[in-house]
């Protein structure tokens, strides 16, 4: 059920939210369950597949058996290892709550209501949420073939944009900007724009021309760059993200911060996970093989792929009645395959899998094989069937 009201429009004589917050629509996640099916696939949040380093798993439950006591407020262990495993000043680096604390932090300590903040078309959902949260004003950049354009975002910016939030790779469409286009960006911006590079899936990447923007949040002094270990680290339910940034930068957000805004469990799994290279290498072993199958085997069913270099695929359906996005949506549901739906992102033709098992990958296939040619559930021909 959702927890958002029906009609959330306040009386006069009641408390007022602040302008921009019920133009808010609330973040839904993707779905987990698919009703009645017993063995489930949730490939609906690009969680890995291969789970948590056991190393993450056993400090975690260290953890556990001490938690009368407050967390480090300045979560110390966490950012030495994640100093240790990139070579940086711990000074530079913030955890949060999940990368989504870091992205609100950043637009609740630089946005305010008549300020400006540009994202791209089917930009990650958090970033609008985060502006109007902030009392600022979304700005829409087009994109092109589903890629953030760097002209498109550049003509946008006024004396009033304060922040650039850029996915790279982004979700839910799984493209990316080369490095060079990221450089012509941050030339472009006047130097009291921050620009927020969101490298969330960043080690999924395998090109040459890719980079997740490390350098320039080192050496720029309006660069942030924000990671999570929601993804290929496996711990989204410990929600742990951090950002590494100029110090002035830095600085202003621990202003902001919650005081303890980080669980020890979560510290101390998220310093164990990072320092696992060997599980991190196996995750990406697996999204690079599977991806690549994926996509063709998908493609080889007539659907269009957009070719994705993280670890999910955004599946095109056509319009016509039963070979719909959301009539996929609601065949591999049955299935026990649980996608996402991307209508949020402007996308209504799209459904966003997650690469999964290798179980979960071959029952996609063969579950889209049936749907395409109008095989329902049970094997059996349906009505709609325009073969
Ligand atoms: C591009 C992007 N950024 C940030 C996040 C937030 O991740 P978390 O808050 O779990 O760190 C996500 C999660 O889906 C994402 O896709």
């Amino acid at each position: 059920m959702s927890a958002v009201l029906k009609d959330p429009i306040p009386a006069p004589g009641r408390p007022q939210p602040r302008p921009g917050v019920l133009a808010i629509e609330a973040y839904v996640p993707g779905k987990s369950h698919a009703p009645g099916v017993e063995k489930v696939f949730k490939l609906s949040s690009n969680e890995t597949p291969l789970g948590p380093s056991e190393k993450a798993v056993a400090a975690f439950a260290e953890a556990g058996r001490k938690l009368e006591d407050y967390p480090d407020g300045s979560a110390t262990v966490l950012r030495q290892a994640i100093a240790t495993a990139y070579g940086l000043d711990p000074a530079r680096i913030i955890c949060g709550a999940g990368s989504d604390e870091i992205l609100n932090l950043v637009a609740h300590t630089y946005v305010g209501p008549g300020d400006e903040v540009i994202f791209s078309e089917h930009g990650f959902l958090v970033y609008k949420i985060a502006t109007l949260a902030s009392g600022g004003t979304p700005v829409v950049a087009k994109e092109r073939d589903l890629t953030a354009d760097v002209d498109a975002i550049l003509a946008l910016v006024t004396p009033r944009t304060r922040l650039v939030f850029l996915a790279n790779p982004n979700n839910p469409t799984g493209t990316y900007l080369p490095f060079d286009e990221v450089r012509r960006l941050h030339a472009g911006l006047p130097a009291n724009v921050l620009l927020v590079l969101d490298a969330a899936y960043a080690e999924y990447v395998r090109r040459n021309d890719y980079e997740t923007g490390l350098e320039l949040a080192l050496t720029a002094d309006n660069v942030l760059m924000s990671r999570t270990f929601s993804k290929i680290h496996g711990l989204a339910a410990l929600r742990i993200g951090w950002a590494v940034g100029p110090a002035h930068v830095i600085d202003a957000m621990n202003r902001v911060r919650g005081p303890f805004n980080m669980n020890t469990p979560a510290l101390l799994a998220g310093a164990a996970a990072i320092a696992d290279a060997a599980h991190v290498e196996k995750a990406v072993a697996h999204n690079e093989r599977w991806l690549p199958w994926l996509t063709e085997q998908i493609e080889g069913l007539g659907l269009k792929v957009t070719p994705s270099v993280a670890n999910f695929l955004l599946i095109h359906f056509p319009d016509t009645p039963g070979r719909t996005a959301k009539e996929a949506d609601a065949f591999l549901t049955r299935r026990g395959l649980v996608l996402r739906q991307v209508s949020s992102y402007g996308l209504p033709g799209a459904l966003r899998m997650t690469v999964g098992t290798e179980e979960a990958n071959h029952l996609v296939v063969a579950a889209l094989a049936d749907f395409m040619s109008g095989q329902d559930s049970a094997g059996k021909e349906t009505a709609g069937n325009d073969k």
